[in-house]
Parts: structure tokens; sequence; C-alpha cells
């Protein structure tokens, strides 16, 4: 399209010549009907070569707009697709349970999450004690929990396990001091346990 562009002025002057535009021409035309005919077809022809002109640079143009479009939409395309490939990409270190022990960790993380629920839903009715015993007996350190912690042969998830059970502790302590703020802010310090191990391993 552009190349076509080039050969716009080559063209009009080609027809300026042949159609005597120029004013030394004027003396080898005969009559004057002949002169006002040339002089009509000359305009005609400017008229179309530039109507030709306008139309090649809007299309091209267009064809140049719509093909970076396209460009840009695909590589957007092919960013979200990477992205997506890239943030599904599993990295998290596998403990590799059998179906039996995985059946029991998720059980036991469900209960996990409820007992979240129940400190929560006693903080913001200000029943200090009730969460403190939800958060030690159902989150804190106790026997079975250890010895949960140590059956997954991996020793940094029992490290991360067992911090995790600490921390429930001293949130079940700070909860004696019915400092709401102080509260959450022990609450917050377990969840980061929670949230970091999510991220580190998986079944
Ligand atoms: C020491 C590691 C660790 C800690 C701490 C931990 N989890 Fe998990 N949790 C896991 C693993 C591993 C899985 C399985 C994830 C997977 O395979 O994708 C899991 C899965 C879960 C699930 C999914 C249950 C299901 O039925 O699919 C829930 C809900 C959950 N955890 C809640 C919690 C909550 C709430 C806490 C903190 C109060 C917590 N977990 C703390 C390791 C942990």
């Amino acid at each position: 399209m552009r190349a076509a562009l080039k050969f716009i002025p080559i063209v009009l002057i080609i027809l300026s010549a042949l159609t005597g535009l120029g004013h030394n021409k004027e003396k080898h035309i005969k009559s004057h009907n002949d002169y006002v005919k040339m002089k009509k077809i000359t305009l005609l022809l400017i008229v179309f070569v530039i109507t030709t002109a306008l139309l090649l640079t809007g299309c091209s143009g267009n064809t140049n707009e719509k093909q970076q479009n396209k460009a840009a939409m695909e590589s957007h395309t092919g960013d979200k697709i990477m992205h997506n490939m890239h943030s599904m990409e599993d990295h998290r270190v596998s403990l590799h349970l059998s179906p039996e022990k995985a059946k029991h960790q998720l059980m036991n993380m469900r209960n996990h999450l409820q007992a979240v629920q129940q400190i929560i839903n006693y903080l913001s009715k200000d029943d200090f004690d009730s969460a403190s015993f939800i958060a030690s007996s159902r989150l804190g350190l106790t026997n079975e929990m250890k010895k949960m912690c140590s059956s997954f042969g991996n020793e940094k998830f029992e490290n991360l396990g067992l911090e995790f059970h600490k921390s429930a502790d001293k949130m079940s302590e700070v909860m004696k001091t019915k400092n709401k703020n102080k509260a959450l802010e022990a609450l917050t310090l377990t969840l980061n346990y929670c949230v970091t191990c999510h991220s580190v391993f998986r079944q």
C-alpha cells in the first residue's frame, strides 16, 4: 500500500505533461474549445488521483492500526495465558500423603478453620474467655497435635506446625487480657502460619 503512494507524484507529473498543464503548451492548442476541454479532463484526472491517494492512505492507515491492535491483543492474550500458566503451576512441596492420611489431615484443617470462625465470633461479642478457650483447646499445642505434626516425615513442616500451635497458645493468653486489638493482632500472627504453610506445602 505504502509503495503505491510513492508513485502518485510521478503519475501527477506525467498527467500534467500529457494534458498540457504547463503554460508554454498553451500556444500549441489551436482552438479555445480544445483548451477548455483539456482543462476539464486535467481537473478530473487530478481529482481522481487525489481521491485515490486519500483512499489509499486511509486504507493503509486503517490496516496498520488493525494490525497493530491485533498484534497488541495477541501479545496481551499471550501474556495472560503465560501468566495463568505460571500462576497455575504448583511449586509447593508435596508431603506425599497416603489417601487415608490425606483425608485425616484435611478433616483436621477444616476443624482449624471452624475454630478460627468461632474465635472471631466470640471476639465480636467481647466474649474473650470463650475465644481464649477455643484458641488453646482447638488450635493450641496438645499432645495429639504434636504427634500429628511429626507424623508427616518432613522436618520443616513439623516445625512450622509446632510454631503454629504455640502461637495459638500465645493468642489464648493474649485474649485473657480482654484487649480486642491485641487479640486481633495475635489472631493475625496465628493466621500467618496458616497462610505460610499453605503456600509452601501441599498434600
Ligand atoms: C504446617 C502446615 C499447615 C498449617 C500451619 C495449616 N495448614 Fe491448612 N493445610 C495444610 C496442607 C498441607 C493442606 C493441603 C493443601 C493442599 O494439598 O493443597 C491444608 C489444607 C487446608 C484446608 C483445606 C481443607 C479441605 O477440606 O480441602 C483448609 C480449610 C485449611 N488447611 C485451613 C487451615 C487453617 C484455617 C489454618 C490455620 C488456623 C491452617 N490450615 C494451618 C497445611 C497447614
